[in-house]
């Protein structure tokens, strides 16, 4: 069933070509390995982003999550990978405080991935809002979660446009820093537009400042793109 449709810009050929999305099954598995090598192979640092396996996604395929993916022409250029019930899922859920009992109503929004051309369609966003209409339907899921690196401005902007704030700065995945970010399902843009007295500037790499406020509640919310650095904003 195709979830959305619609034209997308392919920024190398400046043309506009009609794309779907749809849930994915497990014959898109080699189709999303193949599609993850290529785009690997134009992130500007390997440490942004951590590639997903065929074990995790043999588990999503057998009931522990949802895979959308966008087509053009019948090629798969994107894909939001979506997991749940899976111990990483409530490691990550433990680090921010869900309690046990709550585990199981977490989903993982593990990761957007779009072929270079197509990227700055905003793209992720709109595969975010198709799979959290979908997990809703499922009437079972309350938290959602998501890690992304402080260096990955594109993914960090649109996820913190959804409604997702930053709550911890951690170091997983063969120790590279990532943010915790964290939503209430029914969650949307909640701080964006408010004028909050305790908002704080630090530079994207500024870990020591971001985790001492981290650790006082502050949470961060939004990105400011400067020259040479990204800036993170926080609130308490
Ligand atoms: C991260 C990713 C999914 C973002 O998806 P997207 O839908 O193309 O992003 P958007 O169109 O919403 O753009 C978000 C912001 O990033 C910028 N952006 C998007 N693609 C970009 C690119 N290739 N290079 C630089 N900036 C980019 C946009 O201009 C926008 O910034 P702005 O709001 O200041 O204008 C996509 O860039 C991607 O697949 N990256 C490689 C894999 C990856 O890192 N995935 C995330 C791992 S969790």
């Amino acid at each position: 069933m195709i979830l959305k449709s619609g034209y997308l810009l392919h920024h190398l050929q400046k043309k506009y070509y009609p794309y779907s999305i749809e849930k994915v099954n497990i014959s898109h598995k080699w189709d999303i390995l193949k599609l993850q090598q290529e785009i690997i192979h134009t992130l500007p640092s390997k440490d942004i982003y951590y590639p997903l396996t065929e074990e995790e996604l043999d588990d999503i395929f057998n009931g522990q999550g949802l895979i959308l993916g966008v087509f053009v022409e019948n090629t798969l250029i994107g894909v939001r990978v979506v997991s749940y019930w899976d111990e990483e899922t409530k490691n990550l859920g433990r680090l921010v405080g869900i309690k046990d009992n709550e585990l199981n109503q977490l989903v993982f929004f593990e990761a957007t991935i779009i072929l270079k051309p197509y990227q700055g369609n905003k793209l992720q966003k709109l595969m975010i809002d198709l799979a959290s209409k979908e997990i809703k339907k499922l009437n079972t899921f309350k938290y959602f979660i998501s890690t992304v690196s402080p260096f990955n401005y594109a993914s960090l902007k649109s996820l913190l446009n959804t409604g997702f704030y930053i709550r911890k700065l951690v170091w997983i995945y063969e120790n590279t820093p990532r943010y915790i970010l964290f939503k209430r399902y029914d969650q949307e843009k909640i701080f964006h537009d408010e004028n909050f007295q305790s908002n704080k500037r630090f530079l994207i790499d500024d870990f020591s400042s971001q985790r001492l406020h981290f650790d006082k509640g502050y949470r961060g919310i939004n990105l400011i793109k400067k020259q040479h650095a990204s800036i993170l904003e926080m609130i308490l």
